[in-house]
């Protein structure tokens, strides 16, 4: 088993994100660490423990981690497409267990110390947490087998158009993880938003009549109403699973493996990630690039919704 730590910010899609790897039998999820971003971080944290709650794994720590951004100002991405709590939507359990003595970071470090194993890394919010993580403890690198990342886009973005929400949120953190030497892979919106949900497939998901099956799927109903509504896509977009996914079914995703940088200083395009498939450095100026980055770009949607439905019937 591939042994894992989620460091998120739940959200609809976290939540759903950490579903899936509980259902999977190829990930051991050692911990969930939170960080402001969709909501405050108290909310996301209380949000982390009643998503675990409902999955009755009352076993997994939750650390409370940065409450905001390494030097801006936090803006919470949550009102406009998570509502109020960061959860809206289906009837949560009351928080089943407390969240960790230990902070965030605390916990991370602990978690990969102890482990015999290198530790893969699933943010899928913002990058503070992670980013402190390398900047204080460098020599952990070498325990860090990878990160799988959701956030950025080679060609879009969807907080402004150059930027998508976790790196625009605090986009120095995410130049320091991109810049780490780390191996990576980037679910970014090229291929998450082809990783989405109908209408009609969501009634699949609810008819499968379990309790996490029900539960996502009223998930899906609140969090689809921002994508049809103001993005006008065809589905609902599930982002943050995409960096599970990565992991467990790699067969189903194609991508390009570049360098990808972190603009902060742009006038229009703070928090892009810029992503260089063609390698112009190398091919005009000889020069050698790092290609840090595995970027995905396309999924095979059908096999990824089949496999997002069965791990969702797993869990009761
Ligand atoms: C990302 O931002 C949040 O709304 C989601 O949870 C996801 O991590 C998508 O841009
Ligand atoms: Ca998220």
């Amino acid at each position: 088993k591939i042994p894992i730590i989620i460091d998120c910010d739940p959200g609809h899609d976290d939540a759903m994100a950490i579903l899936w790897a509980l259902a999977s039998d190829k990930l051991e999820l050692k911990a969930v660490t939170t960080v402001a971003g969709n909501q405050t971080i108290e909310k996301v944290t209380t949000n982390a423990i009643k998503v675990l709650t409902k999955a009755r794994r009352y076993d997994i720590p939750v650390a409370k981690g940065a409450d905001k951004p390494l030097i801006r100002k936090l803006t919470v991405g949550g009102e406009v497409v998570h509502g109020s709590s960061g959860l809206e939507g289906p009837i949560l359990p009351e928080c089943g267990f407390e969240p960790s003595n230990l902070s965030a970071l605390e916990l991370l470090i602990k978690t990969i110390e102890e482990s015999d194993e290198k530790i893969t890394l699933v943010p899928i919010g913002p990058l503070t947490n992670i980013a402190t993580l390398l900047i204080v403890r460098p020599d952990l690198k070498e325990k860090i087998e990878r990160l799988s990342i959701m956030g950025g886009g080679a060609y879009m973005g969807n907080w402004t158009p150059a930027a998508e929400y976790n790196i625009w949120a605090d986009p120095e953190a995410a130049k320091v993880v991109f810049n780490s030497g780390l191996p990576i892979i980037m679910s970014g919106l090229d291929v998450t938003h082809k990783a989405y949900v109908t209408r009609e497939e969501n009634e699949i998901l609810r008819a499968q009549g379990n309790e996490i099956s029900v539960f996502a799927a009223e998930l899906i109903d609140f969090f689809s109403k921002y994508h049809y509504e103001v993005e006008g896509f065809p589905g609902c977009t599930l982002h943050d699973p995409t960096a599970i996914a990565a992991l467990i079914h790699p067969e189903i995703f194609t991508g390009v493996q570049c360098n990808v940088d972190v603009e902060v200083t742009g006038e229009l395009t703070t928090g892009m990630t810029v992503v260089d498939t063609i390698g112009y450095k190398e091919k005009i100026f000889g020069e050698k690039v790092d290609k840090n980055t595995y970027v995905l770009f396309n999924v095979d949607r059908k096999k990824y919704v089949e496999y997002f439905f069965e791990a969702m019937k797993a869990l009761n």
